[in-house]
């Protein structure tokens, strides 16, 4: 890549020259898509339409979180209720690629009926180098379908205007840094959002719960972080698997869910290594897991595989 500083200006000439009309971007809040709309932003200020969808699968409190920074950076947005779409879409699916699929053609249809309300051509999308190099095409093979690449449909009605399609996640990071993007240290978080950390069918009440592992695990690796005891994982979060096991609850016994606790260091996301968590805060968080979420989960496991052979996320 080139610097950071000669990147955004000549990204900001590519796009003033390219975009002489409206247009949206699709903003989840992840440092991806704030990043790609603080550029295009800088090119053609007001007639950039952020738009972020809550599709029902997003983390705890996110959708406050992300209206906050849309404030913050001073951009035109707007926030589109589409759980209900989502949820219906996905009923009776369990198998990741489909679920995908369904996901990335869902986010075009809403932003479709945006972009038109909005009079915009253009759909901004914060792609970076590996949604696409893992989606596969040509000769690669398809890790996973990103759901702004291989989720694609093959019919949409605007043009797809890409910005960091080259670049991945730790340059991003620094141009986040330079343009004052306060998403820049935001651990990443995959588009289909909560859907792959659910292994089994997309329903709100499985979503719920693992929603609420989530916030546990974050909410305690970042204390245990700011109190010295171990450094902060690249990406952390918990997965709902879709087996039940048996455990014992006083005296009753119970056939409950597991949890499974992921944490990795990486660079990039192309390859990750397991983080190496002290075993007194993977046990405390067990134990507020269990404790706290005892009418569904019994269970609670740590992922030991780096990627490869594994991905960082379980679908
Ligand atoms: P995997 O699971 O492929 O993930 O090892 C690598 C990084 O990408 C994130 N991820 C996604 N990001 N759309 C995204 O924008 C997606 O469809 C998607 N799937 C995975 C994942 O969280 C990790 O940081």
């Amino acid at each position: 890549m080139l610097g950071a500083e000669d990147f955004i200006e000549e990204t900001v000439e590519t796009v003033k020259k390219q975009i002489t009309g409206k247009a949206i971007i699709a903003c989840s809040g992840g440092v991806d898509s704030m990043v790609a709309a603080a550029l295009v932003k800088k090119a053609i200020g007001d007639k950039l339409l952020a738009v972020y969808v809550d599709n029902g699968l997003m983390r705890k409190g996110e959708t406050e979180e992300v209206e906050q920074m849309f404030k913050s950076m001073g951009f035109n947005y707007v926030i589109e209720d589409a759980k209900d779409e989502f949820f219906s879409a996905l009923k009776g699916v369990t198998e990741p690629e489909a679920k995908r699929k369904i996901i990335g053609e869902k986010f075009i249809r809403v932003f479709e009926r945006r972009a038109k309300e909005y009079g915009a051509e253009f759909l901004i999308q914060g792609t970076i180098a590996p949604d696409w190099i893992e989606s596969g095409g040509g000769v690669r093979d398809t890790i996973k379908s990103h759901h702004n690449v291989g989720g694609l449909p093959k019919e949409m009605g605007m043009s797809l205007y890409e910005p960091l399609r080259d670049l991945y996640k730790d340059e991003v990071r620094d141009l986040a840094r330079m343009l004052g993007v306060v998403a820049s240290e935001r651990q990443p978080f995959p588009g289909p959002a909560l859907a792959v950390r659910c292994l089994d069918e997309v329903t709100p009440e499985n979503i719920a719960v693992i929603r609420e592992a989530c916030f546990i695990v974050e909410d305690e690796i970042r204390k245990y972080v700011a109190e010295g005891k171990m450094k902060m994982p690249w990406q952390y979060f918990a997965v709902l698997l879709p087996s039940r096991s048996v455990g014992v609850q006083g005296d009753r016994r119970a056939y409950g869910r597991t949890i499974a606790i992921r944490a990795v260091d990486s660079i990039d996301g192309m390859t990750a290594t397991y983080s190496n968590i002290p075993i007194e805060v993977l046990g405390r968080i067990s134990q507020r897991i269990t404790n706290t979420m005892k009418d569904s989960v019994n269970r609670v496991v740590y992922d030991i595989t780096n990627k490869p052979p594994a991905t960082i996320e379980w679908e």
